[in-house]
């Protein structure tokens, strides 16, 4: 089910070998807990949001965008309870004076083994700094630690221009700041991470049932990109183990080589964050219902997501090493709609002759998927590497093409290959790619 440690290092070695992922500031050594996402990682990252925002917004149509600053002033970080509560247990190993998160280490040091600490304090995870030329408290302002506070913000603007009723939802992809005390396992946890959140805003009598349509919604959303039944569970947190907003929570969690662990958090928010701002702003964030003629403050349904965490779980359950031939080749069997590329173009040599039907079949594709375009190489080196990135499948174009004009298409999962005439081309990948 889950995957050997050994699984981790291979898909830490692979991101940085084919540009998925590169520590940050490698030149100077690093930047401990940062990681640059490269040529193939932007690709995958941006399908990944895409996806998300194509089942959240795109295909409905009670959910809308919404792109928050990541900056904002501590009033809203007062109100929305982060600055008294968003805090890990810090504690110091009082033998080698390393600093750790207390509820991760089960009492005992993980760098020496000692188990004496000093007592443990509240650490804010938040990010603080200093907006415009003066310092002071005046200028202060913090990033972002999570998005979900620019909808609530947002709220009564979205409701008015958008003439909404609940239940709606305002949904956001962005960038988040956590100071975390040991960020770890490669992207997992970093202190600059990718979220994508959904604030489902619902009459309160009705909160139940939103809760657990959501938590369904975004298991079946991982089950359909392609992560395995086996790989994914879920988790209720404990009704005295949950955050200071929430009525409820529910982890998607996923089987990573170091065992489950959480990928996705849905709670049930009820109306903490509309009543903390309305209350601190002096505005008024209600819903007037002029059927009923009442007025309510809604309550939250919040399925939050990492897109960068999501983009892990998704490689390490795409990758696989077998043996073929004799040879062990890697291949990444992700969904097409996450592949960083969905086609490879190949002639089958670098000769100039196969170059004006090779680069037309590459214009045929590009207006619909992805494309790479690849002439270096043995073609059998070039399907590895291509299998090893994702890629669903490669074109050769090979000698033959320029009489019948026909080419070969070749899958990466079976490795079969087929014949297709060029003008039936666009419409075949189509048929087998698109969802
Ligand atoms: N608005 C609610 C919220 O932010 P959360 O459980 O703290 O809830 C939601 O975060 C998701 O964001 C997590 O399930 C995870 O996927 C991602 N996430 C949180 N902290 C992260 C970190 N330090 N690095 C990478 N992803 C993180």
């Amino acid at each position: 089910m889950s995957d050997t440690p050994d699984i981790l290092e291979s898909v830490i070695n692979l991101c940085k070998r084919r540009g998925f992922i590169f520590p940050s500031a490698d030149i100077y050594g690093g930047f401990r807990s940062t990681y640059d996402y490269g040529p193939l990682g932007v690709l995958m990252l941006r399908n990944v949001k895409n996806s998300w925002w194509r089942s959240m917004v795109q295909m409905r149509d009670d959910i809308v965008g919404l792109d928050a600053a990541i900056l904002g002033p501590p009033a809203v970080w007062a109100a929305s309870g982060h600055l008294a509560t968003f805090t890990d247990p810090l504690v110091d190993c009082l033998k080698c004076k390393e600093r750790w998160r207390e509820d991760k280490i089960d009492g005992v040091c993980p760098k020496c083994g000692n188990t004496t600490f000093t007592e443990s304090r509240a650490f804010n995870l938040m990010f603080k700094t200093q907006a415009g030329p003066i310092e002071g408290e005046g200028a202060t302002a913090y990033l972002r630690p999570e998005t979900a506070q620019g909808i609530f913000t947002n709220f009564a603007n979205v409701l008015t221009t958008m003439r909404r009723k609940p239940p709606f939802g305002i949904a956001q992809i962005g960038k988040s700041f956590r100071n975390e005390i040991t960020p770890q396992n490669f992207v997992f946890r970093t202190r600059e991470f990718e979220q994508m959140e959904m604030e489902y805003f619902v009459p309160p009598a009705e909160a139940d049932e939103w809760y657990r349509y959501w938590i369904d919604a975004r298991y079946n959303w991982y089950l359909d990109l392609g992560i395995p039944a086996d790989r994914l569970r879920l988790f209720e947190h404990p009704q005295h183990d949950l955050s200071h907003y929430s009525r409820g929570t529910t982890d998607v969690e996923f089987a990573y080589p170091w065992g489950w662990d959480e990928l996705e958090g849905i709670a049930n928010r009820g109306d903490y964050d509309l009543t903390q701002h309305s209350n601190a702003s002096g505005q008024k964030l209600e819903f007037y219902d002029q059927a009923a003629n009442e007025r309510y403050t809604p309550y939250v349904i919040e399925p939050a997501a990492g897109a960068t965490r999501a983009m892990m779980a998704f490689l390490l359950s795409a990758y696989e090493e077998e043996v073929v031939d004799g040879e062990t080749r890697s291949v990444l069997r992700l969904d097409p709609r996450l592949a960083p590329y969905q086609v490879a173009v190949l002639p089958l040599s670098k000769k100039p002759e196969l170059e004006a039907t090779s680069r037309e079949v590459l214009g045929l594709l590009r207006p619909y998927f992805m494309c790479d375009y690849d002439v270096t190489q043995s073609i059998g080196k070039r399907y590895r590497r291509q299998d090893e990135v994702g890629t669903p499948l490669c074109i050769t174009v090979d000698f033959d093409s320029l009489d019948d004009r026909a080419v070969t298409v070749r899958d990466r999962d079976t490795m079969a290959q087929e014949r297709i005439a060029i003008s039936d081309l666009a419409s075949y990948v189509i048929g087998r790619l698109a969802r």
